[in-house]
């Protein structure tokens, strides 16, 4: 007999099988797809830590796109990200909406808007640039009434001059007013270089988004739709434990969900308890560990990670009471025997790679739950010179 299937999706990049939360950024871009509007809605910036939603957010965003007719071009942050836009991703879209699949457009004609010829089959053959394909692209979607939508995930790990190319043909659309959409995602560095990018100035006015963990009501809702239409259920209670212990983080969520879920469906109770939520995270941390934690801190130089290492010693010192979770500069600087202003390129370069956040002027905070445990575990990666 097989098992039911596990309703949890503890993976990256991969859509939940129930999508929960973000409705204020999802509303305001369906909004701006839908409206005739110009195009700031349609510029969005999304930056979050590992694990947060960036991908999964950007799916979702897709769709809403996808639903309005709007062609959609995926961008990969590989090395040769323009060279498949301009030779497959584009001629393809063309191709589907040109009703041929698979054949090249020549003299193309849509039905009802007359003949849209967009080779010249006489004239010197010219190599296409990205800004030449978008433009035969945005004939035949402009002639649909509907546009063009670019994403562009994990920003960080683009070739910066390929993100200049990219952006200016963007930038070229915009002023011709041809309806188009860009999304890009990535870690706060991504972003960044991203808007430093030659001629991104409209890019400054795009909607930037810096993506928090969900909110309560919605981690108890994701666990609770989630297991709904399966044999194994959460309780109000079991859900808002296991929220609670994910800190709303998407990743931590599916995961504590999944192994929740797993944990019950042995035990042939039907419904989640607490018993099983404290199991599931603490069967969750380790594989956190593994999975986000110590890839992201494997590629830190030194200071850094002391710098970490030293907000989880002042944390276990419970310096302020009122906000466990916060560590003040100060406190830090007195822990690495440095002056506090020694220690704000590190600090910053930690903010650019989504590890820590301010929450307050002053402090600094973690930003993927339960780092402090992992710095702390004895013989731990970490420990390893
Ligand atoms: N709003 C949401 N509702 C339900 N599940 C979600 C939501 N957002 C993210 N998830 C789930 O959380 C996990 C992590 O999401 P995702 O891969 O999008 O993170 P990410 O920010 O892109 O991470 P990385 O920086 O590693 O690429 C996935 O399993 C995804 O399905
Ligand atoms: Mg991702």
């Amino acid at each position: 007999m097989t098992s039911p299937a596990n309703p949890f999706r503890p993976g990256f990049g991969e859509s939940p099988t129930v999508w929960s939360g973000r409705g204020t950024i999802l509303d305001a871009y369906r909004h701006a797809i839908e409206t005739d509007a110009g195009s700031p809605g349609r510029m969005l910036l999304i930056n979050g830590a590992r694990g947060i939603g960036k991908t999964a957010l950007i799916n979702e965003l897709e769709d809403i796109a996808r639903t309005n007719g709007w062609v959609l071009l995926r961008t990969s942050s590989n090395k040769n990200m323009l060279g498949e836009l301009i030779d497959t991703a584009i001629p393809e879209a063309i191709n589907s909406l040109n009703g041929r699949p698979g054949r090249r457009i020549s003299g193309a004609s849509i039905a009802g808007i007359g003949s849209l010829r967009t080779e010249q089959e006489d004239a010197e053959p010219v190599t296409p640039s990205l800004a030449s394909q978008l433009r035969r692209l945005a004939e035949f979607t402009g002639a649909h009434r509907s546009g063009i939508l670019i994403t562009m995930d994990e920003v960080q790990a683009a070739d910066a001059d390929d993100i200049g190319v990219l952006v200016t043909a963007v930038q070229d659309l915009v002023r011709d007013d041809i309806a188009v959409s860009f999304i890009g995602a990535g870690l706060t560095a991504g972003i960044q270089s991203l808007l430093n990018a030659p001629g991104t100035t409209f890019l400054r006015r795009s909607q930037r988004y810096q993506l928090a963990p969900l909110q309560q009501d919605d981690a108890v809702d994701l666990l609770q739709r989630t297991a709904e239409p399966t044999d194994v259920v959460f309780s109000p209670e079991s859900a808002r434990h296991a929220a609670r212990s994910a800190f709303g983080y998407p990743y931590l969520l599916q995961l504590i969900g999944s192994l929740a879920w797993r944990i019950s469906l042995a035990e042939g109770t039907g419904t989640v308890s607490t018993g099983a939520v404290e199991e599931a995270v603490g069967l969750a941390i380790p594989v956190l560990g593994n999975q986000v934690h110590q890839p992201e801190l494997a590629t830190l130089p030194h200071a850094q990670l002391d710098f970490l290492h030293a907000m989880a010693t002042v944390m276990d010192r419970a310096t302020d009471p009122e906000h466990p979770d916060r560590v003040r500069i100060h406190d830090l600087a007195e822990e690495l025997r440095k002056p506090v202003t020694s220690l704000s390129r590190v600090r910053a370069a930690l903010i650019d790679r989504d590890i820590i956040h301010s929450p307050a002027w002053g402090t600094v905070a973690f930003r993927l739950p339960y780092l402090r445990e992992f710095l702390d575990s004895p013989g731990g990666p970490l420990e390893v010179s």
